[in-house]
This record gives C-alpha cells, sequence and structure tokens, in this order.
C-alpha cells in the first residue's frame, strides 16, 4: 500500500487547522503569550467564523500543550517552564528513537536523499519561522520507514508541543551550527543503516536540545527574540 498512498492528493485544510496554525504561529513568534486568554466569542469575531471550528482549534492546541483550557476561566496560552521541556523532550526520546529504530532498516534511498536535501535548506533559510518546521521535516523524513502512523501522529503532536521552544533554540546561532552538524552525524548513520548509531546520535542531539533549552529558561544563556 505504501507506493500507491504516496499519490494521495493532500486535502484542504479544514477551519479549524486553519485557525489552530495561525494561533499556533502568533504563540511561537511571542505575539501571544503564556498566560493570555483565548475567548472563543472574540476570536470567532476576528476571523470571521463561527464558534465551533475556533473551539475545535482551540482543543486542538490543548492536545498539543499550547493551550490550556479551564473548565470555567475558558482557554489561555499555556505557561512555559523548564520541567514542562523536560517532559516534552523526555516523550519526544522515547518516540522518537523507537520510530528511527524501526524504520532506519527499510529507509529508501529516496527518503534520505529527501532529508539531506531539507538539511541543506536549513543552511541556506534566513527566516527564523522556517527553521522550525523544516528541523521537523528532516526527523520526520528519518521516521517515515516506521510502518505506525499513530506513532507518527504522536511525533508530530510533540513536535507542535515543543515548537516555540524549539524556535527559541534555533535562534541562536551557535545552537544551529551544533544542530546541524548533529543531523549530519545522524543521517550518516542512516545511510549506512547502522540502528544503534542512528539512535544514540538522536538520543544525544535530542538531550542536548533540552539541555540548551533548560539552561536559557533558567539562566537567560541564549538571546531571546
Ligand atoms: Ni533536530
Amino acid at each position: 500500500m505504501r507506493g500507491f498512498t504516496e499519490g494521495v492528493i493532500d486535502r484542504p485544510l479544514t477551519v479549524a487547522e486553519q485557525v489552530a496554525n495561525v494561533l499556533r504561529e502568533a504563540i511561537a513568534s511571542g505575539a501571544l503569550k503564556a498566560g493570555t486568554a483565548l475567548r472563543q466569542d472574540e476570536l470567532a469575531e476576528r476571523f470571521g467564523f463561527s464558534r465551533m471550528p475556533i473551539r475545535d482549534a482551540l482543543r486542538q492546541l490543548e492536545a498539543e500543550g499550547i493551550v490550556s483550557i479551564h473548565p470555567t476561566k475558558g482557554a489561555h496560552v499555556a505557561g512555559m517552564d523548564s520541567a514542562e521541556i523536560g517532559e516534552i523532550y523526555a516523550v519526544r526520546e522515547l518516540l522518537e528513537c523507537e520510530a528511527l529504530r524501526l524504520s532506519v532498516p527499510v529507509l529508501s534511498g529516496g527518503k534520505l536523499d529527501e532529508a539531506g536535501q531539507v538539511l541543506n535548506q536549513i543552511d541556506a533559510e534566513r527566516d527564523v519561522g522556517r527553521w522550525g518546521a523544516l528541523n521537523r521535516g528532516f526527523h520526520l523524513a528519518l521516521y517515515d520507514g516506521c510502518g505506525n502512523r499513530r506513532l507518527l501522529g504522536l511525533i508530530e503532536a510533540h513536535h507542535n508541543a515543543a515548537d516555540r521552544y524549539v524556535r527559541i533554540l534555533l535562534s541562536n546561532l551557535d545552537y544551529r551550527n551544533r544542530s546541524q552538524s548533529e543531523h549530519r552525524d545522524l543521517l550518516a548513520a542512516c545511510r549506512r543503516h547502522d540502528g544503534k548509531t542512528a539512535v544514540s546520535a538522536l538520543r544525544q542531539h535530542l538531550r542536548e536540545g533540552s539541555n540548551t533549552l533548560v539552561k536559557a529558561i533558567e539562566g537567560g544563556g541564549l538571546s531571546r527574540k
């Protein structure tokens, strides 16, 4: 079925998905700060939609850990703290190392080339807003062979939850260069179909990202845009 499903045309985004994208972007860029209230009626008026897709969008963002919904006070942008970063990265490590372990033996040359091209795009990209999505594209290309769409869905949800943190990370040039060299080591191990080295390189890459972020939030070590 793989060859068949690859030909499926992308379906258009639903209104709720579009609203979620706009809100996620605003939160990731810092335009909507932690603790900001997200009122359904205000958002409905602003976007020009009914409240239903707004509510669905907020629920989607809640599932990603980006928005908190209180039964009486409504929705607000979730707070950021180092404990949360630790949790997100611990789950990412579990999910992504397993996906990579399953994927490496069957990774196609096409997917490896795609991952390599994404790395070149990251080198050339000057827009901070695009780096997070490209980073996600690189990682997901390597997990493509895992053969479990639910696992990939969970990985994507946790990438979304980590998005604004990843953006803070990638806005630091030193970290970005380090991250790119880790990505290239990881890709080289995948090309050799060396699962053990690839998984340990990925684990190291994720721990490095998490530690750098926690240091940044606790000590102000990274410049925040
Ligand atoms: Ni990465």
